[in-house]
């Protein structure tokens, strides 16, 4: 299968997902990066691997950067079959959500739908989560619609909140079951492991 990741920021789950890819644990290729933020760390890493980058949206400085339409048409020209969006800050255009129907996948770092939507992002999302006194958070991974951390769950992993955890620390170990979490659900989605519940809810079938 063909991924694209989308990243804004430093890219520890593009990495980890591009390397599973070259080592063989998912069965599948990361053949383009997806930024708006061309200097950032995962778009530093795809320049270093030779991943290809394509800038959306638009920047607001240049006249770089693909419309929707032509977001759509270049990841359809690069064969892709899977959108992971790995720390994308932007929302994703509805053109794409109806070009790639249940093939888009979010990583959030808590366990929706608490700690999710527009501004909960980064750092905030854990600094809420412990000043809310919740005992445990940990990644979810969704499916994308059109509005921020409302698509489908499909997959969580539970990481305690500890007494005297700052959100610093909370976030590492997150962000340590996110790179496992998120290569874990993208093999199922490369093998086709994913059925769709008569109610719409997805599920990870295991290996027979
Ligand atoms: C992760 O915590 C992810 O859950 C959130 O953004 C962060 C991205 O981290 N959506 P990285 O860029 O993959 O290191």
């Amino acid at each position: 299968k063909k991924l694209a990741v989308f990243v804004s920021g430093g890219g520890s789950n593009f990495r980890s997902m591009h390397e599973a890819t070259l080592r063989g644990s998912v069965h599948g290729d990361v053949v383009v990066l997806v930024t708006d933020k061309p200097g950032c760390g995962g778009a530093q890493y795809a320049r270093d691997n030779g991943v290809p980058i394509i800038l959306y949206p638009k920047t607001k400085l240049s006249s770089e950067g693909f419309s929707p339409t032509e977001l759509v048409d270049t990841l359809k020209e690069f064969g892709v079959d899977y959108l992971l969006l790995a720390g994308y800050l932007k929302l994703i255009p509805v053109e794409l959500v109806q070009a790639y129907p249940k093939s888009i996948l979010n990583i959030h770092p808590a366990l929706l739908p608490a700690f999710g939507g527009k501004g909960f992002y980064g750092l905030k999302v854990h600094k809420a989560v412990v000043a809310s006194g919740a005992r445990y958070s940990g990644p979810t991974i969704h499916f994308v619609d059109e509005h921020y951390d409302t698509g489908r769950i499909l997959a969580q992993r539970v990481v305690p909140v500890l007494a005297d955890d700052t959100a610093e620390q909370l976030a590492g170990r997150v962000l340590h079951e996110e790179h496992n979490l998120y290569v874990e659900v993208v093999q199922a989605l490369c093998e086709e492991r994913i059925v769709w519940r008569e109610d719409g809810v997805p599920l990870i079938r295991s290996r027979e």
